[in-house]
């Protein structure tokens, strides 16, 4: 008898780290719901290399500022694949300015999809994901060391969100879904486009990385090797934090 496919639900997983979580996840045999806010095209295209994998794939448009597009977009994944195994919270924004030049609209936003909607996700998934649940959030290395001018808002919600999945790992242990961080260093995605070759110098290896590496270590948070471990944030960043 088949064992029945597990369901990953990636938020943000149009493009960059979150598209490569979506597609490294059907290749070890989930089928995929993924959020978008605005890259549609993008979405569905992904979609249709997701479902050559041999898995099904469900692209929803829910901007994580919006409380009830997410309800809506994790309740629509539910209702298709019936449950929510594995849950990645990637959808995040950069915005990088100076106290003095940062602008309270995009403080929110930020505070909004980066913390707000991580956590307002979660808990949507929640009353679908059986024991054995896994519930995987992209952080980022500057909750570790800040360490550039004008990012003090993207490393508070970063930090917020390492801090979060404390906490709601001691939560979720009891219904036996564990709760991990992922804290990347420079990615090469669209978000870092305009500083690759900035930041390149800062970091020990000497190049940034690549989303398919993230995408490795959410597999394995995702899968059965990793069911002891639960409240942790792991960096991967090419030992710039250090
Ligand atoms: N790249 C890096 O160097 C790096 C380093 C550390 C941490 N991270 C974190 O990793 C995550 C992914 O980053 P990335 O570099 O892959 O970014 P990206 O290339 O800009 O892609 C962001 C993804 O999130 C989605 N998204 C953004 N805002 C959203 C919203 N309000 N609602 C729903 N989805 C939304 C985007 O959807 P649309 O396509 O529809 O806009 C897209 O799929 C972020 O949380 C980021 O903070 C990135």
């Amino acid at each position: 008898m088949n064992t029945p496919k597990k369901t990953a639900l990636v938020i943000g997983g149009s493009r960059g780290i979150g598209a490569a979580i979506a597609l490294r996840l059907a290749r070890d045999g989930a089928n995929v719901a993924l959020t978008y806010a605005s890259a549609a095209a993008k979405a569905e295209q992904l979609a249709g290399a997701i479902e050559e994998h041999g898995v099904q794939a469900l692209a929803l448009k829910a901007d994580s500022a919006n409380a009830a597009e997410l309800q809506a977009a994790v309740e629509q994944a539910a209702a298709r694949f019936g449950r929510i195994d594995i849950v990645v919270l990637n959808a995040g924004i950069l915005h990088i300015a100076d106290i003095a030049e940062f602008g309270i609209e995009t403080l929110d936003r930020m505070l909004d999809v980066n913390v707000r909607g991580v956590y307002l996700a979660i808990k949507a998934a929640l009353p679908h994901m059986p024991p054995g649940g896994r519930v995987i959030t992209i952080g980022s290395n500057t909750a570790v060391r800040s360490g550039h001018p004008g990012s003090s808002v993207y490393a508070m919600t970063k930090g917020a969100v390492a801090v979060m999945v404390k906490g709601l790992a001691v939560d979720l242990a009891p219904r036996g879904i564990t709760i991990n961080n992922i804290q990347p260093g420079p990615i090469e995605t669209d978000m870092t486009a305009d500083m690759i070759e900035l930041v390149k110098d800062w970091i020990p290896l000497k190049r940034v990385g690549q989303p398919s590496e993230i995408a490795g270590l959410a597999a394995y948070l995702a899968g059965p090797e990793s069911g002891y471990m639960t409240g942790a944030s792991l960096t991967i960043d090419g030992g710039m934090s250090l």
